[in-house]
């Protein structure tokens, strides 16, 4: 087991390859350390949900990092996501959860980015399959179109869940073979 001040960084792939200092960790029963900095970002479509989350993840002991938007005046996503997803591909936080009125147009913007997996997930079970099977590092969720507390149940399976590695990893791994 690791020493409390050092990050076993939960992104399968990604994390294997970064391990980080942080104070933010937290040991689960299976002695994995879990990263407990979440970068977030939503557009005015997410903006609501957004701040929702934010208010659970402290309460429940995250540090976050809000990239905005700060209101429900229009925006435009891209100029609040690429901020997030620059940081997740730049390895500064292992996992990272963004939001817009339907979800598409942030993942979209976020998987422009290398190393970056954006899961639009509608259910629990579409976000632990995202990071069991495709170690997800960036959940993407419709503001618009899911209850806050279904969105929270999401957030906190995607926080929590493992990337099986085997033959998933060798899927994933291809996933980016088309940019070499
Ligand atoms: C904003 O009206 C809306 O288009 C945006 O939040 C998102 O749904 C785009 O994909």
């Amino acid at each position: 087991m690791q020493s409390l001040n050092k990050c076993f960084i939960n992104s399968g792939i990604n994390g294997y390859r970064m391990m980080k200092r942080c104070t933010f960790a937290k040991y689960l029963s299976t002695g994995i350390v879990m990263e407990k900095i979440i970068p977030i970002a939503s557009d005015h479509g997410g903006f609501l949900m957004k701040q929702f989350l934010i208010e659970k993840l402290e309460a429940s002991g995250y540090k976050v990092v809000d990239f905005g938007t700060h209101s429900e005046k229009s925006v435009d996503y891209p100029d609040m996501i690429h901020p997030l997803a620059t940081a997740i591909e730049k390895g500064e936080y292992p996992i990272g959860i963004i939001l817009c009125g339907s979800g598409n147009g942030a993942q979209m913007t976020a998987n422009h980015h290398h190393g970056v997996r954006a899961a639009l997930c509608w259910n629990v079970e579409l976000a632990k399959l995202a990071r069991q099977h495709n170690d997800a590092n960036i959940l993407a969720l419709p503001g618009r179109f899911i209850s806050n507390e279904l969105a929270w149940e999401m957030v906190q399976a995607f926080l929590t869940t493992q990337f099986e590695g085997g033959r998933h990893k060798r899927r994933v791994e291809k996933i980016e073979q088309i940019e070499n």
